[in-house]
């Protein structure tokens, strides 16, 4: 192996992140990546973490592994402690004994959502499901471990990969006539794409700060106006019509408000984020390519 070479382990590597991650490795020959998926490296086993940054080096720690079922995670609570709090105060851990950066990935869920204006990475936090509440424990481990890591809150996230809002919304639109979609929640979507880069741009420009951080597209709207969006560059003649939350009932609750100010990303790390409607068509036209 390249002992120049720069060594970033990726995990979660099968998610939907984590393939944006794969996908852009292409350009950067460079860089010596590892991508592990559950089966290569499962984060919930303290020793397998250990084992695994014993035996590779490790500059960079990109952790995308994460339980993501938000909905799921009232129920299944072990399950969501194992993969959202414990698993990232392992990495953590071995990232700080190994001298590794670390990029961890939490949640706007984190936030309680009576905000009217965008959430600074320092606001105070109150998660309103229980997924929120161990993707904050997870942030609280990390800090705790890993001098080196930078925490970066990320909200509605989509990707060509992977289950998302608008590959459900693609599907619905092509199978109904209508449909209903929630227009009391507001937030900011963010296109997995753009996060990777803007992670890459953070290692290859030697720009790393520890840190709290909060990276989504910008601009503020409704799910309902993200789907209205999806269906006009789509050119669907499925009608999208507002609902309110209290009619779609879900087994988690959500913020009713959770757009995140991105400026101390954008400062610090010297970075112009996208608009969320360009990424969308940018993802839309890459849906369309790929079939
Ligand atoms: N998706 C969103 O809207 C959203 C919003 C805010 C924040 N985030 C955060 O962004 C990050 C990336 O999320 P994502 O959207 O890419 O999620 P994702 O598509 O669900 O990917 C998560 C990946 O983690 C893997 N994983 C789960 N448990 C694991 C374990 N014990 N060991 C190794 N791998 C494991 C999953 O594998 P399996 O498929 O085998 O389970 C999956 O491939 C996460 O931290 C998430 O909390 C996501």
């Amino acid at each position: 192996m390249d002992k120049k070479a720069l060594h970033i382990l990726v995990t979660g590597a099968n998610g939907q992140l984590g393939l944006e991650f794969r996908e852009l490795s292409e350009r950067f020959p460079d860089i010596h990546f590892y991508f592990t998926s559950r089966q290569e490296l499962d984060v919930c086993s303290r020793d397998a973490v250990m084992q695994f940054f014993e035996t590779h080096p490790v500059d960079y720690c990109i952790h995308c592994a994460a339980y993501t079922a938000v909905d799921l995670a009232e129920t299944e609570r072990d399950a969501a402690m194992a993969g959202n709090a414990h698993a990232p105060a392992f990495v953590a851990e071995a990232c700080a004994q190994h001298g590794a950066k670390l990029f961890h990935f939490s949640t706007d869920y984190v936030f309680n959502g009576t905000a009217s204006a965008p959430y600074l990475p320092d606001a105070p936090v109150q998660p309103v499901n229980f997924y929120g509440a161990t993707k904050l424990e997870g942030e609280q481990g990390v800090i705790r471990h890993c001098k080196d890591s930078v925490i970066i809150r990320t909200s509605w996230v989509y990707s060509y990969y992977g289950k998302n809002f608008v590959k459900t919304m693609l599907r619905l639109m092509q199978e109904r006539e209508m449909i209903r979609v929630v227009s009391d929640q507001q937030g900011s979507p963010t296109y997995a794409a753009d996060l990777a880069r803007a992670v890459m741009h953070i290692i290859t420009s030697k720009s790393f700060r520890p840190g709290v951080y909060h990276y989504c597209n910008s601009g503020v709207i409704s799910w309902y106006q993200f789907a209205h969006a999806i269906a006009q560059h789509m050119q669907f003649t499925c009608r999208v019509e507002p609902i309110q939350t209290q009619d779609y009932p879900t087994p988690a609750k959500r913020p009713a408000y959770s757009a995140l100010s991105t400026d101390s990303f954008q400062k610090t790390f010297q970075l112009t984020i996208p608009g969320w409607e360009d990424s969308l068509k940018q993802c839309l036209q890459i849906i369309r390519e790929r079939g």
